[in-house]
């Protein structure tokens, strides 16, 4: 029986989506598990596992801690509409978390993003139809942030040159693409034949998502660093040759990925516990970003 309180800040979390709902140990070794912390939003996803790793070799002296959140729940219980995703932030934001990298699971929009590459996307579409709660600033409290680059470049940087380092994606020649767009729609049903085709003909996005928006969003506001890996499962439905997207597509595809997931969250946390790294982590770039609302926290 773990701990259910953890008392240091912890700077670093993981956001798991599909086929991500846990990290294994070895190598995170479970320290915490903290209840799902009330905050003004409600309750987060799930509960929050606090992780130590360890860096193999010299590159780090110190072990990190990492926070661990199932986005759809522990039992992948909640559909993209139902995340709770204020809470969610706020809950990571009020441990200390300051750097997020989040995993989604896509559809790919491009021949040459195949299904089990990851993508570090750079940019996002919102295609989502307005009705998930979106911001923080509401109800007396005003602010504005931009989002020109949604997500933190130079985090998004390390995570690439980590998850594209031989070795890390296993199989089937998997590749890691260092940018692309995202169009995140509402869901939670797959895109029609037309939608498909005018994302990726008209919107010339990349991958295809439900969850891009709002985390993103809110991590921003909540002045986090945050990034995405994109974990591409299918071709949607605009590909002429491939069958269209289906549950059942997506796992099984999902459960390959979610090997290269994990040996990405390890790659990513060696290269985020180098000292080098230590104001990417700390958000140094984001924080007093937000003026005269006094942020989230
Ligand atoms: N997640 C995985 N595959 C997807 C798709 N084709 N559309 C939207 N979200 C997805």
């Amino acid at each position: 029986q773990l701990p259910s309180t953890y008392d240091d800040p912890v700077q670093i979390a993981i956001i798991g989506g599909t086929g991500l709902g846990s990290l294994p140990s070895p190598p995170f070794k479970p320290v915490a598990t903290l209840p799902p912390p009330s905050t003004p939003w409600g309750l987060p996803s799930s509960p929050i596992s606090i992780l130590s790793y360890t860096p193999p070799t010299a590159s780090s002296n110190n072990p990190v801690a990492i926070a661990f959140l199932a986005r759809h729940g522990l039992h992948h219980q909640l559909a993209p509409h139902e995340i709770p995703n204020q809470a969610n932030i706020a809950a990571l934001r009020k441990l200390g978390v300051r750097c997020v990298v989040a995993f989604s699971a896509v559809g790919s929009l491009k021949e040459e993003v195949k299904p089990r590459d990851f993508v570090v996307v750079d940019q996002i579409i919102d295609w989502t139809r307005g009705v998930r709660p979106w911001t923080f600033f509401e109800g007396g409290l005003v602010g504005h942030v931009g989002f020109a680059d949604p997500f933190d470049t130079k985090l998004s940087n390390v995570i690439a040159g980590a998850i594209g380092k031989p070795g890390v994606l296993e199989g089937d020649n998997a590749v890691a693409h260092p940018m692309g767009t995202v169009v995140c729609i509402e869901g939670p049903q797959f895109s029609t034949r037309a939608e498909s085709i005018f994302y990726r003909n008209g919107l010339n996005a990349s991958v295809i998502n439900m969850s891009a928006v709002p985390e993103s969003k809110l991590a921003r506001e909540a002045e986090m660093a945050y990034s995405m890996v994109c974990m591409s499962t299918d071709y949607d439905s605009w590909h002429e040759t491939n069958e269209t997207v289906s549950v059942e597509m997506v796992m099984g595809h999902m459960t390959a990925n979610s090997i290269n997931a994990r040996r990405s969250v390890e790659a990513i946390v060696v290269e985020l516990g180098k000292s080098e790294n230590a104001a990417i982590v700390q958000a140094e770039q984001w924080k007093g970003m937000i003026k005269g609302a006094g942020g989230i926290t």
